[in-house]
This record gives C-alpha cells, sequence and structure tokens, in this order.
C-alpha cells in the first residue's frame, strides 16, 4: 500500500520575543499567574506587515531543503491556518507562488488548533489515492492579529509561528513497521462553537473580528477529547503506549499536555514541549515542535510519533506516523 513518508520538516518564527514581563505592563497580570496556569514564559510576535504567507513560506522553503527537494518536485500544499492573509484566496496560493511553483494545487484547511491534524490528514489521503506524490502540508498563524491585547484571559496565551512537513508517496506493506501516517484520526461538534471563536467574519459582520475563549470550558473538553482520540488511535492499529517514542502534542497548556501523558503512562521526556517559549500558535504549534525536536536530534528516523490537537469548533484529532 501507499505509505505517505515523512522526508522533510521546517519552521519559522518571527524575531520579536513578548515574554510574560512584557505581558505583565500591558494588561493586568503576572509572570506567576500565567506559568501557573499555562506553563508559557514568552511567545513570538510577527512583525508589522509580516503576514501569515510570509511565515508560511519561509517553513515551506525549510522543509524543502531539509528534505532535499525542489519546488518542481511539489503536487500539493494543503495550509493550515485559522488567520489567514485574506477572506481569499487561500494564502496556500500566496505560498505557492512564493516557492516558484506553476503547476501542482494549494488550498487552506480550516480547523483552527487542530488543523494542522486536519491539514496532515487531508495530504495523506490525497497521496493514498495516487493524486499527489509529494505534498507540503503547513500549519502557520498570525493570532497576534485577532487577539483582544485588551482581553488578559487570551492574549497572554495565543501567539504567532509557522512549521511545515513535506511527505512523499513510498511503498509500504501495509503494517505498523511501515515508515509512514499509520494511521489519523479526525472529529468535530459544533455544538461548542461559543466556547471558543472568532466575533467577526466576512458574512457576519464584515470585519475581522477577535479570539473570545471561555478557557475553564475549552481545558474540560480538551482533556476528555484528547485522552479518548488518542485512545482511538493505538486501538486502530492494535499498538499500546509504550511502543509511543515521542508524544508531540498541540501547545495549548502544559497542565493539559502533562494530564494527556500522565494517561498514557508516558514519561515527560517522551513528550515534546514548546508552549513555554513559543506560546499557543494554534495550527502551527505541532509543526513548530516537531521541527524542534528533529533539529536537536530527538525524533529519530524509524520512531513512532504521536500527534494530537484540538481546537475551535470543536475539533479534534490526531495522527500516528512513523518517522
Ligand atoms: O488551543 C485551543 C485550545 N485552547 C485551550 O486548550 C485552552 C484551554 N484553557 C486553558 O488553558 C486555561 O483554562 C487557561 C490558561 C485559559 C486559564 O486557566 P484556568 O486555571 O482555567 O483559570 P480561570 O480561567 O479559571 O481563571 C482563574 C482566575 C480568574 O479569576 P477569578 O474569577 O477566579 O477571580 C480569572 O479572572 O484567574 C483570572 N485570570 C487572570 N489573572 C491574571 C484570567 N486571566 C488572567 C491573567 N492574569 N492573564
Amino acid at each position: 500500500m501507499i505509505r505517505s513518508v515523512v522526508v522533510g520538516c521546517g519552521s519559522y518564527l518571527p524575531e520579536r520575543i513578548l515574554t510574560n514581563a512584557d505581558l505583565a505592563k500591558m494588561v493586568d497580570t503576572t509572570d506567576e499567574w500565567i506559568v501557573e496556569r499555562s506553563g508559557i514564559k514568552q511567545r513570538h510576535i510577527a512583525a508589522e506587515g509580516e503576514l501569515t504567507s510570509d511565515l508560511a513560506l519561509k517553513a515551506a522553503q525549510a522543509a524543502l531543503k531539509n528534505a532535499g527537494l525542489t519546488a518542481d518536485d511539489v503536487d500539493l500544499i494543503v495550509l493550515a491556518t485559522a488567520t489567514p492573509d485574506e477572506t481569499f484566496p487561500a494564502t496556500a496560493c500566496r505560498v505557492q507562488h512564493g516557492l516558484g511553483m506553476t503547476r501542482g494545487f494549494a488550498f487552506d484547511v480550516q480547523a483552527v488548533c487542530s488543523g494542522f491534524i486536519y491539514a496532515l490528514a487531508t495530504a495523506d489521503n490525497f497521496i493514498k489515492a495516487g493524486q499527489a506524490k509529494t505534498a507540503i502540508v503547513i500549519g502557520a498563524e498570525t493570532f497576534s492579529r485577532i487577539l483582544d491585547w485588551n482581553d488578559r484571559t487570551t492574549c497572554v496565551l495565543f501567539a504567532d509561528g509557522a512549521g511545515a512537513l513535506v511527505l512523499q508517496a513510498q511503498e509500504g506493506e501495509g503494517t505498523n513497521d511501515d515508515r509512514g501516517i499509520l494511521t489519523t484520526h479526525l472529529h468535530s461538534d459544533g455544538r461548542h462553537h461559543d466556547l471558543l471563536y472568532v466575533d467577526g467574519g466576512p458574512s457576519s459582520t464584515q470585519t475581522t473580528g477577535k479570539l473570545r475563549m471561555l478557557g475553564k470550558e475549552v481545558f474540560r473538553h480538551a482533556v476528555v477529547n484528547l485522552a479518548d482520540v488518542v485512545k482511538e488511535t493505538l486501538s486502530a492499529v492494535n499498538m499500546t503506549a509504550d511502543q509511543i517514542d515521542w508524544l508531540v502534542p498541540h501547545q495549548a497548556n502544559k497542565r493539559i499536555i502533562d494530564g494527556t501523558a500522565r494517561k498514557l503512562g508516558l514519561s515527560t521526556d517522551r513528550v515534546v514541549l514548546t508552549v513555554d517559549h513559543h506560546g499557543n500558535t494554534s495550527a502551527a504549534s505541532v509543526p513548530l515542535a516537531l521541527a524542534e525536536a528533529i533539529g536537536d536530534g530527538r525524533i529519530q528516523k524509524g520512531q513512532v510519533v504521536l500527534l494530537e490537537a484540538m481546537g475551535g469548533g470543536f475539533t479534534w484529532g490526531s495522527a500516528l506516523v512513523r518517522w
């Protein structure tokens, strides 16, 4: 059977760093509160005029370089973002143009913080269907642009960045020993719209709107949904948690990540944690964490990596990958 094998990874973070101390000068908060409740110490914020497509393009270029491929090799770009440059066209098309691609196809996926998992599953299905051989999957966000900087309950949590993977079709045996994406699982439940949303949009208010979140409620659902999807993932491929080499979770809150790892019985040294220095970068958080753990040699070829995320919608999902 055809498998989507990860052959490259790259990321990009804007230069400007915003610390908790900086935030304490802007809203009524403290470093202690932010660290204790979320685990975040600092985050990156895009420069004025630096767009989601700029971050995405840099991550895609780094991933292609890491794969030893060029834009001519790419058939498909799937870009996950909730902060596109414009309402249309897709930010993915700007990245396609920026890479110098004149063939193939590119589109955006919108599943907020679960976006990268949705994009990965989408690209995997195109590859398995034989409609693309090489795909770039990107998560890129400029969440700083949709934050209400007077709302201390949200503005201390979210941030900007981009990460990308290059996938390539390779023949596998159809067993768990194959390299590539072994299984993906996606879920959504629109009943929870009001717990995490942006209060604007082209059809409703004709404005961009700002992020609104009932954090405590989202937290409660995240813990349950992530535990469920992780269980579902392992059972789909008849694997147990001790066969996972790395958990690379969506980086929203250290307490949620610790809870998921604890339920799996995974020690913290098998969990990739970047929320402390990246904040919550929504769809970019999983590929940013992957890029860091690949870059420093933690994730090695042949290892089993579990990716999971949960976000607005609600949406949630997972992907199990043999690297
Ligand atoms: O990425 C998509 C998914 N998103 C998530 O998974 C986020 C999930 N939620 C969370 O991570 C946590 O719920 C938060 C970090 C957002 C909040 O932590 P919490 O332990 O649930 O705190 P809380 O919302 O219950 O707030 C506790 C107190 C409140 O004061 P009162 O009502 O108890 O007097 C808040 O007003 O902390 C107050 N508070 C703050 N204090 C200082 C809220 N924000 C701040 C702040 N600084 N920035």
